[in-house]
């Protein structure tokens, strides 16, 4: 093991469609954008983490790799980092720990997955400077459940595509077991990702929300699963392989609480739109894909209630721009929409969300960081030792 520092990159991901259903079991289709999280890290030989951020807002944290592993307070940053190292601790008792630089390109807070990204590549970071490794599939899980650490009842999607993301291509995602699928994204799409300049925090106010949707997911589908006649714990793909989704949408319409039925209806129909997104995707069909975008929108919208005025807004101004479908993507109550256009078009598209989305907020200046055309990406990577961040 060298003395000379490495560099790690994880990329951000924005979610094309299937949303707040990867912790329902259910397939999702997320690609890796072109924005990254960074560490430059050498190995120590005690068992300590020293990170420090380059962006000033974020001072600097240190703990020791333990047995169990005390979080900061709620909403400290460094909270990632320790979720990463107490996910791998247990795996290997015996790691050392890093000095690590972390700098970021992506927007915070912004449903475009910082924290995952700081997850994935501290994890990487710790194993490479131990020289140790593990297969990607189980990283993906075991840091996906890692996450958790922070008080976050997510999914798997996250680490999973930023750990797995192949250059030009949108993956499917699919749970139990993991496995990814990639479809290239044609050539004449572009994907645009616009923030609502609402900051929706995952640790921090939006957790409670954001908790309480698998929560209701669950109690759902428990009822719809005894209405049937079949045993309490059997899961979504479980019961949508059971009975067609107009059938099971009839049965949580006439016997589960409104709130309830209409979550349920949220994911049933979210998890048929992920198929059907990824077909029109195969074969190129913008107009359908665009379509099955807004229809995801008006379900996390009105269904699942997860959106906000100014992400409805947005949505709104995107297709009016010429956008062949816009939604939130994410876990919502804020962060950023995702929008479809067709590459001749994006220009178009960007100018008229700084017209008449960022000026009036006073954000034209900063418009590039805040809606940008997102390049299908690969995963995360170490990259040859003495690199330095670029
Ligand atoms: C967050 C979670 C993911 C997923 C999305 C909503 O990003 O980390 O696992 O649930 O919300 O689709």
């Amino acid at each position: 093991m060298g003395k000379t520092p490495a560099l790690v990159r994880a990329p951000g991901r924005v979610n094309l469609i299937g949303e707040h259903i990867d912790y329902c079991g259910l397939s999702v289709l997320p690609m890796a954008i072109q924005r990254n999280v960074r560490i430059v890290f050498h190995p120590r030989t005690d068992r300590d983490v020293l990170l420090v951020n380059r962006d000033p807002g974020f001072g600097p944290s240190t703990f020791t790799l333990s047995e169990t592993i005390p979080p900061a307070p709620a909403g400290d940053w460094g909270n990632y980092a320790r979720a990463a190292a107490q996910a791998l601790v247990p795996r290997f008792p015996d790691l050392r720990g890093i000095d690590a630089q972390v700098e970021s390109d992506l927007p915070i807070a912004a449903g475009l997955s910082s924290s995952s990204a700081l997850v994935v590549a501290m994890a990487l970071a710790i194993l490479h400077a131990n020289d140790v490794s593990v297969a990607p599939l189980e990283l993906m899980d075991l840091l996906a459940r890692g996450e958790r650490y922070v008080g976050t009842a997510g999914g798997g999607m996250d680490q999973s595509i930023i750990l797995g993301a192949q250059a030009g291509c949108a993956s499917r995602i699919d749970f139990h077991p993991l496995r990814l699928t990639p479809t290239a994204v044609p050539a004449d799409w572009q994907f645009i990702v616009a923030w609502s300049m609402v900051h929706a925090e995952k640790s921090g106010a939006a957790r409670q929300e954001y908790n309480e949707r698998p929560r209701q997911a669950d109690e759902a589908r428990r009822l719809v699963a005894a209405r049937l006649g079949h045993p309490e714990d059997t899961s979504y793909p479980a019961l949508l392989a059971a009975a067609p989704a107009p059938e099971l949408l009839e049965i949580a319409g006439q016997s589960l609480p409104v709130v309830l039925s209409r979550r349920f209806r949220h994911v049933v129909t979210e998890a048929v739109r992920v198929h059907q997104a990824e077909a029109a995707m195969a074969r190129g069909d913008l107009a359908v894909f665009g379509q099955l975008l807004d229809d995801s929108h008006q379900s996390l919208r009105d269904d699942y209630e997860v959106s906000h005025a100014e992400l409805d807004h947005l949505v709104e101004l995107a297709r009016e721009a010429g956008a062949a479908g816009a939604r939130l993507t994410g876990a919502g109550f804020g962060g950023s929409i995702v929008a479809l256009c067709l590459a001749e078009r994006a220009p178009q598209v960007l100018t008229a969300l700084r017209e008449r989305f960022y000026a009036p907020r006073g954000a034209a200046a900063d418009v590039e960081r805040y809606a940008f055309t997102a390049a299908p990406s690969p995963g995360a990577e170490v990259l040859t030792p003495g690199a330095s961040p670029g």
